[in-house]
């Protein structure tokens, strides 16, 4: 039976579900993992996690499909995400099977939760893992959590595919050249906080940021990566050691080498916007967002209008969600079945 749920109004917000998953790593080994209905979470004051920031963190999402088989979107590519995540925050890596397992069961015990088919929502999937034991010196924990919350959602951005305007402000950086922009840990989202909520409040719902040296080359956006199709039609985005590999980004370029469109990933001077034909957002949460218009200081660029979708964003998009609720052919094996 499906949650009564305004399926189609849904946002991308929190909202509680039956349950979360959660496991306990001690002694060098995790736990066999347990279904967990309070969503609130006792540790020790010491932890980790909330002094050094020793934690990090996943976006996945899961889909009803046209046939009503419940599907997740390459999960084992956020689980090696992970894994690589947390041997840079020095935690013991999720192995891939436990994260699959996890997500098996989690979502089985919230299947109701999966929007239907045809309502243009889905299930978010976020794993979290924590340094829950008590460490005043900086130095690793002892002790660790790792948990799987799920909650359905809708469009990231007002509006799903509609455009939105980004604006770049040089007073602040995203993530240092050797630092941590290349995993996923919250400290990256925690340090655009207050450029992201100064952007808000003068009418950006994103800001786009450069390479945090030079401010010369474009990196990604506070929520996602970037992605610019060039006037002949290249797909372009950063290649850079503070951008997170976006398992979307990775989606999409197969499937634009697979509709035969050249794809490159390499450095993007700032001024080459000014040039593109379309420019989005990437990413889990985002999936496909046009950008029509980037702000910087006094200089607006124009890339669209407002209201327009470019041909090969709207294909890329299309296809994507093609594959993730079962329309077209999976042809790379991305639909995992749950
Ligand atoms: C995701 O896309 O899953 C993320 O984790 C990004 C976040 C801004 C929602």
């Amino acid at each position: 039976m499906k949650k009564e749920i305004e399926w189609e109004k849904l946002g991308f917000g929190f909202s509680d579900t039956n349950c979360h998953i959660r496991y306990v790593w001690k002694n060098g080994a995790w736990d066999a993992g347990e279904l967990v209905k309070d969503p609130y979470i006792t540790m020790h004051i010491g932890a980790s996690c909330l002094h050094y920031g020793q934690e990090c963190f996943e976006g996945l999402k899961v889909f009803c499909q046209k046939d009503g088989k419940i599907v997740a979107f390459r999960p084992d590519a956020n689980g090696g995400r992970m894994v690589r995540t947390a041997i840079r925050t020095v935690m013991p890596p999720v192995p891939v099977e436990m994260f699959l397992d996890a997500l098996k069961r989690v979502v089985d015990a919230n299947r109701e939760y999966v929007p239907p088919y045809g309502t243009g929502g889905s299930m978010y999937v976020r794993p979290l893992l924590i340094g829950t034991g008590p460490q005043i010196g900086v130095a690793p924990a002892n002790e660790y959590t790792f948990l799987m919350m799920v909650m359905p959602v809708g469009a990231y951005y007002k509006g799903g595919l509609k455009p939105v305007r980004a604006v770049i402000l040089d007073d602040w950086d995203r993530a240092a050249p050797h630092g941590m922009g290349d995993v996923k840990v919250g400290g990256n989202y925690a340090a655009s906080l207050f450029a992201h909520e100064k952007a808000k409040h003068d009418g950006w719902p994103v800001e786009l940021y450069l390479d945090a040296k030079e401010h010369k080359y474009v990196e990604e956006f506070s929520t996602s990566n970037f992605l610019g199709i060039t006037k002949y039609g290249t797909y372009v985005t950063p290649d850079s050691h503070s951008v997170l590999p976006s398992v979307t980004n990775d989606s999409l370029r197969q499937v634009a080498r697979d509709l035969g469109i050249p794809v490159e990933m390499r450095k993007i001077p700032y001024e080459e916007i000014r040039e593109m034909a379309e420019v989005a957002a990437l990413g889990t949460a985002v999936v496909v967002t046009p950008v029509w218009e980037i702000t910087r200081g006094s200089e607006v660029i124009k890339i669209s209008d407002p209201d327009t979708v470019g041909p090969t964003l709207q294909k890329l998009y299309d296809t994507v969600r093609g594959i993730q609720y079962g329309e077209l052919p999976d042809t790379h094996g991305w639909c995992y079945e749950l």
